[in-house]
């Protein structure tokens, strides 16, 4: 039996042998194509070489790509786990020509595979062609031997695939495998066609056209191949299962799935088990490729799937988070074809913990409630959408979750009553804004939005403009005239000033007319596209309808505009340096500096950010032109996106690339969906200097930056500084570490030797001279008494110790003098007179004489402290007198 692990090698080194270029999957999130939602195809990643736009040096490329779909238009996410093919995530194999091989080629290439090496019994297999492909026809004909009756004509788009309205486009041909009788379902074309019987396992698209307009079709310069062939139903073929979910792959996730819930994987709940073990790829690679859960985009498509799978671990009786543990094993499969998984292992399980664990807090609540809300509804009925709506609000349900878990029970949700909740919500929130200070601010941009529209910016290409006031605010409350000295907001038509948002700082600068000055202390951006000048009059007044020049400060935009494409291509490098799980998580663009928050689980290295910043510095010094294209948003789902993420983008979508690609790679270093302010060539940014790196949450890192002139500044602050370091210590720059290094070693060691010194002169010996301390007989008990000077308390316990040692049995008494006239003392007893005499008492009186309270400690030692130095010798003679005293009774 062939393992998909060794399909996908097989596949692979077949048409590398072929003279293919093996490429890597591309990410799930398209670089390339920041509009398209997810990584549906193989050929996402090579769409603009079909057309021409973009050149490869190899004319073959191979790929076993990642794909997703789920969300959008292919949602293929309600059947999960109840059929035998649907997944969200999927790899596709395919094999791509770009002007190269054609028609017979791919057919040629395609037969030869599958019937030699795979060695499918031919007589089960069938195929495709468009209806009027007449070569595509006889070329099937000719290499398989296939007799008219196996090639069939299908006039439907079935067999004419395209990527979009408009796009590379061409008739394809679709091969199947015949499963045999015992199977429901009709040969294609026919009307059982949908059976599972007949199983559609490659296609192979003839790349001829390009859609220009819907009706307009032009011939491709070179026409092309593009072929998908479904990994994990070739895997069902060549291991004679039926079902997907029974190649090896998913025999591992779900045994895995068995073993940690004891739940067997057969009957009704097996559903649960192929849910699981989809969406758990779904998720990881999606988590490995940078998405994380929220609330919007991709994130939420993620969240969906995510709780779609914890609900079925919950149902196979999982009592604690499942998923989780299931990635080891997930990583044992797949890791080796997809390194990026076990790279962001730890950020996987850790994402899918919290996740659960979030969840888990009010599912079984959540179902309870959907419980109580079915009894007595029948099949067919209607379960209220309000309730689906508070499911989703309160207890976190996707709507689909709550679809899936009644599916059962033949019970549909009332979508309308679902939308209109939510529509209810909305507006509800929208009316709690009315209220006091921000609040009431809040409610007023709504009101003058809906009155003068949207700000036009005109700032991308300019700083510079004229524009007429069409509105102003003071205090919180619409005004009809801002006075000199009158803080306040302005709007107008138009303005080149870049309003706060999406990281980038709001512009400075002045608004100006005959006799009047405002000077913009900021610019915000209220409710997507409303531009707010916040600021002061200097002179004159300003009324509405007033046309005013507006000037935007120049070196503070230049600056910014720096940090925000040096904020892109360091995005970029630490996504090559490290993965691609690297994705921003926040950042902050001000003229000064760049911060920038991205998902990594451990601090970076020294190596990893030197790398980062040398690639970037590559990418500045390229000096290639920065691209920047503003399409509309129907426009872009026209030129092959299928799907939009999230809907802030407003009508229109800003794609913003950067950096000339490496060789190999077919689009710029940088491509970016951003509404920021951009350099014209990336040379313009200077310098990139990363200044730190940190923690800002878990699985979350920071990094901050400079460029252009604050870079240098900040590098040259830094070298004058060692310069500096280097001529205190008469060493040139480069030896200054090891001076410094040296220096204190040299340190350490005097130090040391410093203190051995003091204590010996503090206790009357002078190096070498062999004198000891000398006790005196006090009432037959040996005293050691001595006054020192300048050392610490911790020195002098272990000075009394020393001399305790020294004189066998008996009380020593050390004082000591510190430099700002306070003094210390420490009374040790040596153990055999303990039962007589204590420490704690002798330090007592001695404190008494030094003005302390008292000290404290055991009958062996003890201290004190006093504010009076002067009393040292005192102090000790009373501790003599103590014991006098104290040896007489
Ligand atoms: N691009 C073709 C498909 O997705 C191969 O089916």
């Amino acid at each position: 039996m062939s393992s998909v692990n060794q399909i996908r090698s097989a596949f692979l080194d077949y048409f590398v042998r072929n003279g293919h270029e093996k490429v890597a999957s591309s990410p799930l999130v398209p670089h390339n194509d920041p509009t398209l939602m997810f990584t549906n195809a193989g050929m996402v990643q090579f769409k603009n070489v079909f057309t021409g736009v973009e050149k490869r040096h190899q004319a073959r490329a191979a790929s076993s790509q990642k794909c997703v779909r789920a969300g959008g238009k292919h949602n293929d996410l309600d059947n999960v786990g109840y059929t035998a093919r649907h997944h969200t995530f999927f790899e596709m194999l395919g094999n791509f020509s770009f002007g190269d091989y054609f028609k017979e080629g791919a057919i040629e290439l395609a037969w030869s595979l599958i019937a030699k090496e795979f060695q499918l019994p031919v007589d089960k297999l069938l195929v495709t062609v468009y209806h009027d492909d007449d070569e595509a026809f006889d070329f099937w004909k000719k290499i398989a031997g296939f007799h008219d009756s196996r090639i069939i004509r299908i006039a439907s788009s079935d067999n004419f695939w395209s990527m979009g309205d408009t796009g590379p486009c061409g008739p394809c041909s679709e091969i199947f495998y015949d499963q045999g009788e015992a199977l429901a379902g009709g040969p294609p074309g026919g009307p059982d066609e949908d059976g599972d019987r007949f199983l559609e396992f490659w296609n192979l698209v003839f790349m001829q056209y390009e859609q220009v307009a819907p009706g307009q079709r032009a011939p491709l310069p070179r026409p092309s191949i593009d072929t998908g062939m479904g990994l994990e139903r070739i895997a069902a073929l060549m291991q004679g299962v039926t079902s997907n979910y029974d190649i090896d792959l998913f025999r591992a996730l779900t045994s895995a799935v068995a073993d940690l819930t004891g739940a067997a994987y057969s009957g009704a709940q097996a559903a649960s088990h192929r849910v699981i073990a989809d969406h758990l790829r779904a998720s990881s690679f999606l988590v490995a490729d940078g998405v994380t859960p929220s609330n919007e985009g991709r994130g939420y498509v993620l969240r969906r799937i995510m709780r779609r799978a914890m609900r079925h671990a919950q149902i196979l009786g999982a009592q604690d988070p499942l998923m989780w543990r299931l990635v080891p094993t997930l990583v044992a499969e797949m890791g080796q074809a997809y390194p990026e998984l076990v790279r962001a292992q730890a950020l996987i399980v850790d994402t899918l913990k919290t996740e659960e664990t979030r969840f888990r807090a009010t599912l079984a609540r959540g179902l309870a409630i959907l419980d109580e809300e079915t009894v007595g509804l029948g099949e067919g009925a209607k379960f209220s959408g309000e309730t689906a709506f508070k499911l989703y609000d309160t207890y976190g349900f996707p709507l689909d979750l709550t679809e899936d878990a009644l599916r059962p029970r033949g019970v549909v949700v009332d979508k309308d009553a679902f939308n209109a909740a939510m529509a209810r919500q909305r507006a509800e929130a929208r009316k709690a804004w009315a209220g006091s200070g921000e609040t009431a601010t809040e409610t007023l941009w709504f009101a003058l939005k809906e009155r003068v529209g949207a700000t036009e910016f005109l700032g991308y290409d300019s700083e510079k403009s004229e524009g007429v006031v069409t509105a102003l605010v003071h205090d919180g409350a619409e005004a009809f005239v801002l006075k000199q000295g009158q803080r306040g907001a302005v709007i107008l038509n138009q303005t080149p000033f870049y309003g706060e948002s999406g990281g980038q700082v709001g512009d400075v600068g002045v608004i100006r007319a005959k006799g009047v000055r405002f000077r913009v202390e900021n610019a915000a951006k209220k409710l997507g596209d409303l531009i707010v000048h916040e600021g002061v009059v200097e002179e004159g007044e300003i009324v509405p309808g007033l046309a005013l020049e507006l000037d935007v400060d120049h070196s503070r935009r230049k600056a910014t505009r720096a940090n925000h494409s040096a904020t892109h291509i360091l995005h970029e490098a630490l996504r090559q340096v490290l993965g691609d799980h690297v994705a921003q998580k926040g950042s902050l663009v001000a003229p000064e500096r760049l911060r920038f928050d991205f998902t990594h689980p451990k601090p970076l290295t020294e190596d990893e950010l030197s790398r980062v910043e040398t690639l970037a510095n590559e990418i500045v010094q390229d000096n290639a032109a920065v691209d920047t294209r503003v399409m509309a948003q129907d426009e872009a789902i026209e030129s092959g996106a299928r799907a939009l993420f999230g809907e802030k983008y407003g009508d229109e979508v800003r794609v913003v690339s950067m950096g000339r690609p490496d060789p190999g790679v077919h689009h710029a270093f940088s491509v970016e969906l951003c509404g920021g302010t951009h350099v014209s060539r990336t040379g313009d940014i200077g310098l990139i200097a990363i200044v730190s790196e940190g923690a800002v949450a878990s699985g979350v890192r920071r990094i901050e930056a400079r460029t252009a002139e604050g870079a240098r500044t900040y590098l040259s602050a830094q070298a004058r500084a060692l310069q500096d370091i280097a001529s205190l210590m008469r060493a040139p720059v480069e030896e200054a570490p090891n001076r410094l290094a040296q220096l204190m070693e040299e340190r350490k060691k005097l130090e040391r030797e410093l203190a051995d010194a003091k204590r010996k002169l503090a206790m009357g010996g002078g190096a070498g001279d062999g004198a000891g301390p000398e006790a005196r007989d006090v009432g037959g008990v040996k005293l050691l008494t001595r006054a020192v000077e300048g050392i610490d308390a911790k020195d002098l316990k272990s000075l009394v110790d020393d001399a305790k040692k020294s004189i066998g049995s008996g009380i020593v008494a050390i004082a000591s003098a510190s430099s700002d006239g306070k003094a210390g003392i420490v009374v040790g007893v040596t153990d055999d007179l303990t039962g007589k005499y204590s420490a704690v008492e002798f330090v007592r009186v001695a404190s008494a004489a030094l003005g302390g309270k008292g000290g404290g400690g055991r009958p062996d030692l003890a201290q004190a402290g006093g504010p009076n130095a002067a009393a040292i010798e005192q102090a000790l003679a009373s501790v003599e007198d103590a014991l006098r005293g104290k040896a007489a009774q």
